[in-house]
Order: C-alpha cells, then structure tokens, then sequence
C-alpha cells in the first residue's frame, strides 16, 4: 500500500520504535531475561492497596463506577479531578493557578506530541521554531513525536567529576544558546536518562531566559515534585505564568490508565484542550476517577513521600551497591542519581560502541537501554552516547543483582 508523508514519519521512526521492535524481536525462546530496559515503574504493594480500595469503593458508591466507564469526560478532562489538583497546588505551594490553567491528557507521552508541534515547526509569519533541550541526553520519548523534520536542538551538558564513583552532567549556562528559532525550553526534571535532578537555582536561571525570550519552559515532571516525588535532593516544584508542567499518573503506579496532566497558561491549556477533542474526544476518565480522592485530601503527597521515593530509593541503593560489587576489572562512573529509577553508567574504556554493547548483553538476556538513543537534536556527537547505557534499577533484588553480574562480566571480557 502506499502512504502519506504523515505515515512514513511513523514508519521510519529512528528512537523509541527501533528499541521497542529491538526488545520484542531480540530474545530467544525460553531465555531468562532480566528487563532492566523500559521505564515501566514498579507494583508498589502499599499503593496498590490505596488503588484497590479507591476502586472497590467506586463499586459501591451508586453509579459511580459507571459514571466514570459510561462517559465521556470533557475535553479539557474530568473537572473534579482537575478542581482538585488545581486547589492541591494552590493550598499547598501557592501555585497561582485555577482549573483553566489544568488539561488532562492520554498520558504525558501524548502531551508532547501536542505541546512540541503546537510550539516548533513552521508559524504563520513563515518563521520556523525549535525545541531546545539545555541538558542532553534527553527523554528517548521526546525525540520521534515531531511532525516537522528538525524539530530539536539539544546543548552538551558541561561534566562534573565528583568522585572515583560518581559524576554529574550540568546546564552548560556560559554557552548555551537561545537563539530567535527557539520556540519553547524543555527539560525532564528528574532526567530521564540520567537521574539528574537540576536544583532550584538552574530550574529559576532557565524560567529567567525563557520569560527574557518570551517562550515557555516546559518541566516534564514524569518523576519529580509533588508527586510521585521520586527526587532524592531538596529541590522544590516550580512554576511560573510562563512555565508548563506536564506531570502523569503513571509512576504513582498506574501507567495503565494513561492519564497525563498539563499545567499552564490559559491559552496553551485552550489550545490542548481543543486538540484533545480532533485526537481523541476526551481522555480517559478511569485514572481520574481512581485517584481523584487522594488528589482532593492531599494523601498522593504522603503516598509519595511515605512509600514511593523510599522504595525507588532502596532500589538505587541497592543497584550502586551491586555496581561496587561487581563492576571491577575496567574503569565506569555512575551518574550521580538524585531521582527517576535510572542508573546512567558510563564505560569509559569499551572497545564497542554502547550499542553494540546492548546487543551483547541482549543476547545474555539482559535487556538494558543504549546511550546512542538519549542524544537527539546535536550538531555534533558526544562520546557518551557510544560509552553510556541506562540501567533501569527498579526490578527484585536477584534480577537486578544477577543482571549487573553479566554486565560486569561482559565489560571485562570487552576490555580485557
Ligand atoms: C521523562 C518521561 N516523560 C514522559 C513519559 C511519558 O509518560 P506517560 O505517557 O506514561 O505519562 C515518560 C515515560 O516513561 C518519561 O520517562
């Protein structure tokens, strides 16, 4: 058959599509695998409770369950939900915003499909826009939602040795660039891949040049503050008339239900919410209607802080510990992780590219993420996207432990 443009974009998608066929096509029958690859966040028995309980009450509470299967929700999303989320942010961090500042979304993936065609490609005064990423490497998700080709530009971050283990990418300020192409600003706060989290002061010094430039900052708060808070520093949430936070019901534990959420100007929200009606009518209403109790007493903030960054916490610890233990025998450093469930680790001395890594560690069953895919919108490489691979640290303690036992074992013999 043949296709449109629009359709080929998809066909010859280069991130995110390749590794997902990668996985699926790559293991062998039978073979053990320890999926150390995506970013599917872990059942976390306590919060699970919370969601079963908030579902067997919408059983029983009248036609409540039917209400939230039977129809659908407006555009803009569930309005209780959206109340509620919008008097959280206001009461407790004094964000100054109403319902007409909140859309809901099939998931946040969808919200940058929306957000970065609505603020790069052509306008109508014949100019064209970017979306600048300061920090990469970024989200492997962001990098094939452009409908336009070119539609990014990513800076080279500036790296900190902190230790013998531990080194940390930062926001290059001296030379980064904002020029005139720049339609919007955009970071992953925790970073997806890397589990940087930028402090109060880099998040205040890049919303100070996106107000200067006129163009919003777009803070992807997949992981980050207020929920599902998992950020291991003291950082605070930001927000400002010129910012738009995209948050997601996803790492609270239910990815399932697809439920994305945008917060931000009056106009953008409009914009999103009319795009919701062409794209998809509403979004779905079952997310909302499972969470929308925790979000109005404010329990999604103890729900985070007691049980979610405490378990993805123990789990990066855990991982470091395995990384002591076994990758001995060729030289590596760890991203300093300071949230998300990601270790970055970076093998300096590897005779192959990180790639050609993953595919060796593929064939051993151990499904990790190649650097190569994290480093979109450069005008020149970086080293690490051929020396680095994400670690997602997240699964039991045995698949993890024996998992960095075969990457260990894999480097050596690479670099013996
Ligand atoms: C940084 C980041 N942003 C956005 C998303 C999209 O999440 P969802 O579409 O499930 O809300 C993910 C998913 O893993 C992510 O890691």
């Amino acid at each position: 058959m043949k296709f449109s443009k629009f359709a080929d974009k998809f066909a010859n998608q280069s991130g995110i599509g390749m590794l997902m066929d990668d996985l699926g096509n790559a293991l062998q029958p039978g073979q053990q695998v320890y999926m150390l690859g995506g970013g599917n966040p872990t059942p976390i028995p306590a919060v699970r409770q919370f969601f079963h309980k908030n579902m067997q009450d919408l059983l029983q509470d009248g036609d409540a369950f039917d209400r939230a299967i039977g129809n659908y929700d407006p555009p803009q999303g569930n309005p209780r939900f959206i109340k509620a989320l919008s008097t959280l942010l206001k009461n407790q961090f004094g964000w100054d915003i109403s319902e007409k500042n909140i859309a809901l979304t099939h998931g946040s993936q969808q919200a940058f499909f929306i957000l970065f065609n609505m603020l790069a490609g052509p306008y109508p005064d014949g100019n064209r826009k970017k979306i600048l990423f300061p920090l990469a490497p970024e989200y492997i998700g962001y990098c094939d939602v452009g409908l336009e080709p070119d539609l990014f530009e990513s800076a080279l971050p500036s790296i900190e040795i902190q230790d013998e283990l531990f080194f940390k990418y930062h926001i290059n300020f001296d030379t980064l660039n904002v020029g005139d192409n720049i339609g919007a600003i955009c970071v992953s706060r925790p970073t997806n891949p890397t589990g940087n989290v930028l402090t109060d002061e880099e998040v205040k010094k890049l919303a100070q040049i996106a107000k200067e430039k006129q163009i919003p900052l777009i803070i992807d708060n997949a992981y980050g503050k207020p929920f599902p808070d998992i950020i291991y520093t003291d950082v605070n949430p930001h927000w400002d008339s010129n910012t738009i936070v995209c948050m997601s019901l996803s790492k609270l534990g239910l990815p399932g239900t697809r439920t994305g959420i945008v917060i931000g100007p009056e106009d953008v929200i409009d914009r999103i919410t009319r795009m919701n009606t062409v794209l998809t009518l509403s979004p779905g209403g079952v997310g909302t209607a499972i969470a929308a109790n925790i979000i109005e007493d404010g329990q999604v903030l103890e729900i985070s802080e007691q049980f979610i960054k405490p378990f993805y916490e123990q789990k990066k610890d855990f991982a470091i510990e395995c990384a002591k233990q076994y990758f001995t025998g060729f030289d590596f450093a760890i991203h300093q992780p300071e949230g998300s469930f990601f270790l970055w680790v970076w093998f300096k001395d590897l005779p192959v590219s990180s790639h050609e890594f993953y595919q060796r560690l593929k064939k051993r069953g151990v499904i990790v993420v190649s650097g190569s895919y994290f480093f979109f919108g450069l005008n020149q490489p970086h080293p690490h996207q051929d020396q680095c691979l994400r670690i997602n640290h997240a699964q039991d303690r045995e698949v993890v432990e024996k998992a960095f036992q075969i990457i260990a074992e894999e480097a050596r013999h690479l670099c013996s």
